[in-house]
């Protein structure tokens, strides 16, 4: 429900000057720990793509701890989408460009041609860990069936760069 959400948007904890100063880092924590927002921003993020999605795929790290319980609420698989050099045997990898240097991500032949994915992330930022998330599903010929973010930093220019990611809480 729309007050969930309301409770659960204060519920996030500012912490300035982290990772660096200046820096105004959004916590997301205190959320988590509590059940009823957890819950309520779950249950929100999967609500559009019900019933269009086959598996929820997850991205390392912070994406980890939504997806595996957004399968669990919708009865669908849940596949890793992991920092790369951590699957014991990659089938595909997706490269992307952070602010400082390059990463990259990978995902093990679990997901197969043909699945239809709803790709789960903690956060949209520039979008860049979300758009080569979409280049990896597609790089195993699955499909995308959509996005969803509990959070989005406004400003980053996210939205432009995957316009139909569905996000719960402007920041
Ligand atoms: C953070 C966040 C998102 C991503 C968003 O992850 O969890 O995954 O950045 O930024 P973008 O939209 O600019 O790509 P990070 O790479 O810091 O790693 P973590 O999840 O392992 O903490
Ligand atoms: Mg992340």
């Amino acid at each position: 429900a729309d007050d969930d959400i309301l409770r659960a948007r204060g519920l996030i904890r500012v912490v300035h000057d982290h990772p660096e100063p200046g820096i105004a880092f959004q916590d997301i924590t205190p959320l988590l720990a509590d059940a009823r927002a957890l819950r309520a921003c779950v249950e929100a993020m999967v609500a559009p793509f019900a019933g269009r999605f086959d598996v929820v795929a997850g991205l390392e790290a912070r994406g980890f701890l939504l997806a595996g319980a957004a399968a669990v609420l919708t009865g669908s698989g849940l596949i890793p989408l992991r920092k790369a050099g951590r699957l014991p045997a990659p089938a595909a990898r997706a490269d992307y460009v952070l602010e400082y240097g390059q990463a990259s991500i990978e995902v093990s032949e679990d997901l197969g041609a043909g699945d239809r994915v709803l790709v789960v992330d903690d956060v949209l930022a520039t979008g860049g860990t979300l758009a080569a998330a979409h280049r990896l599903v597609a790089a195993r010929g699955a499909s995308v069936a959509g996005s969803a973010c509990l959070l989005e930093l406004d400003g980053l220019g996210g939205r432009d760069v995957v316009p139909d990611v569905h996000t719960l809480i402007g920041v």
